[in-house]
């Protein structure tokens, strides 16, 4: 990531304490008074040697002696402290630190769940992580908010933070990507003007991914319509394995795991094997055939199977449309939540028996969805990071009905931003139902 002087407008390094560093790299100009919040003056003791690093596996990065800088990062004041990680005691176990990159850093979701990913509720205990923060022109001062509250949180395995407002800058060498930020949709607006907006910022992400990312980093798409959004981002991302993207439907997941624990009268974690299939819109199918409770089929614990085709289905369709109406804006805690939930269900093994639901390309997919989309499927993982698809679900007539109406869906959302993915030219037919989340609207 390319950083410079103190002295320099365009891009400034501060380190703030001695067990994280925070680092900004934005191509704006910044103002006094952003510099002066950010950039606390040098007071370097006569013959004193700061020396700033992160991790037991670099390199100090910055180093200062007698008030000179002896390389082109400078470390500043009393925030740039000399400490080893190798003489840590606590330190000696932890593993290489990684790179996570988050966009739309400055908004709800991210705000829960960055201190989620902080505090190692998310990749473990011993995973020391650099947070690398994509905002937008406009939120850069909120992202500045953000580092600071994540500096004052202590977080012992939280050992760089990096704002910015360029993705070919924050995404270098991340090991994962977890794409939230994108525009909702305003009042009037078109589904196909939804799908082009967001379908650019996707592209050029993609494009910055391929680019800087390490080469197998793994890409959580968030932001809406994230099926198709992710599509967009991995086929601007060619050097990256297609396998790599997700869509979030872990959400989706956990509310069906929730409507179901509710109307069996157990306690959620009784519900497993969930699968959601399709787009995650109104035309996503919980799969209530192949869920079980308690180790039993759902249709045998739930004997209603009116409400199990009806209400239970279109009450997790529609379930994000409802938490708008009473809360009055889009899920941030829960999305949040189910993020870690998705996330944690790569990098830690399968329970026996069980899968996990995420958008995954359908390429070589044994269910006969149409290959070249990103749809919801049954997923399980070894811990690696990566998944394989879970090859014998049933599939009954109910379900096969509704997952090929999610598939047209989604083969729609593809025709429309055939100009995005490298596929010709676009053809907007999205049908006369708006089956986007209500969030969108
Ligand atoms: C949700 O499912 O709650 C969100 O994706 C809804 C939305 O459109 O923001």
């Amino acid at each position: 990531m390319a950083m410079a002087e103190l002295s320099a407008p365009k891009t400034t390094s501060t380190f703030l304490n001695s067990s994280s560093r925070l680092r900004l790299s934005s191509k704006l100009h910044l103002s006094n008074h952003f510099r002066h919040l950010l950039l606390p003056p040098l007071h370097t003791a006569p013959n004193s040697k700061f020396s700033c690093s992160v991790s037991q596996n670099q390199a100090p990065v910055a180093v200062q002696e007698n008030g000179l800088a002896k390389t082109k990062k400078e470390c500043y004041g009393v925030f740039c402290l000399t400490y080893d990680l190798k003489a840590e005691e606590q330190t000696k176990s932890w593993k290489k630190l990684i790179n996570i990159a988050v966009s739309g850093a400055a908004g709800m979701i991210s705000n829960h769940l960055l201190f989620k990913l902080a505090s190692g509720a998310v990749f473990g205990p011993d995973q020391p992580i650099a947070l690398k923060l994509l905002g937008s022109e406009r939120s850069i001062q909120a992202l500045e908010g953000v580092a600071m509250e994540l500096e004052d949180s202590l977080f012992p395995l939280l050992r760089e933070v990096d704002i910015g407002t360029d993705p070919y800058e924050v995404f270098q060498d991340v090991e994962w990507a977890i794409l939230i930020g994108a525009k909702p949709r305003g009042p009037g607006m078109e589904r196909a003007d939804l799908l082009d907006i967001n379908g650019q910022i996707f592209a050029e992400q993609g494009k910055a991914l391929n680019k800087v990312a390490s080469p197998d980093v793994k890409v959580l798409v968030v932001g809406n319509p994230c099926n198709t959004n992710a599509l967009i981002c991995l086929k601007n991302a060619p050097n990256i394995p297609a396998k790599n993207f997700h869509a979030l439907t872990r959400l989706d997941e956990n509310r069906a795991k929730c409507q179901l624990a509710l109307k069996a009268g157990v306690f959620y974690d009784k519900v497993s094997n969930m699968t959601i299939w399709g787009n995650h819109s109104t035309t996503q199918v919980p799969d209530f055939l192949n869920a079980k409770i308690n180790g039993l089929p759902v249709k045998e614990v739930i004997t209603d199977h009116k409400w199990l085709e009806e209400g239970f289905t279109e009450s997790v369709q529609k379930r994000g449309g409802l938490l708008i109406q009473k809360w009055g804006r889009s899920s941030a805690a829960s999305t949040a939540v189910s993020i870690v939930d998705a996330i944690k269900s790569l990098v830690t093994p399968t329970p026996e028996g069980d899968w996990f639901s995420t958008g995954v390309y359908t390429d070589g997919n044994p269910y006969g969805i149409e290959e070249g989309l990103v749809f919801s499927m049954p997923c399980r993982s070894k811990g690696d990071g990566d998944y394989e698809l879970v090859k014998d679900v049933e599939i009954d007539d109910y379900l096969r009905k509704r997952i090929a109406k999610s598939e047209a869906e989604l083969l729609a959302e593809k025709r429309c931003v055939a100009h995005l993915t490298g596929e010709g030219i676009a053809y907007c037919d999205l049908g006369p139902v708006d089956t986007m989340l209500p969030g969108e609207v």
